[in-house]
């Protein structure tokens, strides 16, 4: 549905976003993950066309973002990194006014509202003004305004940004729906989680380049282990050798009591293990679990930071 074709930005020598290029499909939530000025959100607002590129292109539905920027517009819906309401309208008039913007009225209009506002669990709110609502609440019709022309393409930068778990399963539901209806949803999050269990596809952004794209389990079968050992509570400058010599280590990690091994085949290590937490007992603790997407984006963004 989006075709993403080197598409850059720079203000003067900085460069914002360099050669961005990706493709996005209907029905597909793409998470857009990277630390605090990588480029997210410069991507976003190229892609809304509220921002001219300095360099490439997108197509969305054979649209150029670029060439036709007002007939683009329409499909695609933006939900900004601030929240963007009037405070003095109510949950039902901001819709309704985004609505109108968007050309859509009379009894649509009036439907569509309810559908929203029930969407993200708002339906009781639909006459509370804006001001009167919780964050989490403004955050939640901060996504809908975004929605009332049904766009196809859908721009989510930090929907849940600051908002409490509740607001958050609400938004995340939300956008399981969207994907459902076959909109192709691109999201930005700073929560790792969160990217983990909503996207189907992620891209890591770094200095405005684009260093990693896939799956999550494509993403984590390029780390060079597939389990991580933690073993805590035992005794400072306890010999492990033993356990070491088990199977390929890949890496160890030490901090704070927490002995951390990065490993190919965990069950290999077990027998030496069951050893050495025996003869401790409590609190000596052992726990085997995946790598997970928190443990890439460091050392990915690190690296590059590094470089
Ligand atoms: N209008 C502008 N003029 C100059 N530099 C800008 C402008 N807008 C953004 N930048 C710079 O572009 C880079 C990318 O910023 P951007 O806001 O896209 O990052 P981000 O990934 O959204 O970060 P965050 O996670 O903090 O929201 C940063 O170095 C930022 O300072
Ligand atoms: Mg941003």
């Amino acid at each position: 549905m989006l075709h993403v074709e080197g598409l850059g930005k720079s203000y003067g020598s900085l460069i914002a976003v360099t050669d961005l290029s990706l493709e996005l499909h209907a029905g597909e939530v793409f998470g857009l993950l990277g630390p605090n000025g990588a480029g997210k959100t410069t991507a976003i607002s190229m892609l809304s066309t509220e921002l001219p590129p300095s360099q490439g292109d997108a197509v969305l539905c054979g649209i150029s973002i670029r060439r036709q920027a007002g007939l683009v517009r329409r499909w695609i819906g933006v939900v900004p990194e601030e929240i963007a309401l009037y405070p003095k309208l109510t949950a039902a008039e901001n819709l309704r006014f985004f609505g109108r913007i968007y050309g859509v009225g009379g009894m649509e209009l009036e439907h569509r509202i309810d559908e929203l506002l029930h969407l993200v669990g708002l339906q009781g709110r639909r006459d509370n003004y804006v001001a009167t609502l919780s964050s989490g609440m403004k955050h939640r019709l901060n996504l809908t305004v975004a929605l009332v022309h049904r766009p196809r393409l859908i721009l989510m930068d930090e929907p849940t940004l600051g908002v409490d778990p509740y607001s958050r399963r609400q938004i995340a539901d939300a956008v399981r729906r969207l994907r459902q209806d076959g909109a192709a949803i691109l999201y930005t999050t700073h929560d790792m989680e969160e990217a983990e269990t909503l996207c189907d596809r992620l891209g890591i952004i770094s200095r405005g380049r684009l260093i990693a794209t896939g799956t999550l389990a494509e993403l984590l079968g390029t780390l060079e282990y597939t389990e991580a050992i933690q073993i805590t509570g035992l005794p400072a400058g306890t010999d492990l050798s033993e356990v070491q010599a088990a199977g390929d280590v890949c890496s160890i990690e030490q901090y704070n009591g927490t002995v951390r091994l990065l490993v190919r085949n965990a069950a290999r290590f077990l027998a030496p293990l069951h050893k050495v937490i025996s003869f401790y007992g409590p609190p000596a603790r052992v726990t085997i679990s995946p790598p997970s997407l928190k443990e890439l984006f460091l050392r990915l963004t690190s690296e590059e930071v590094r470089r």
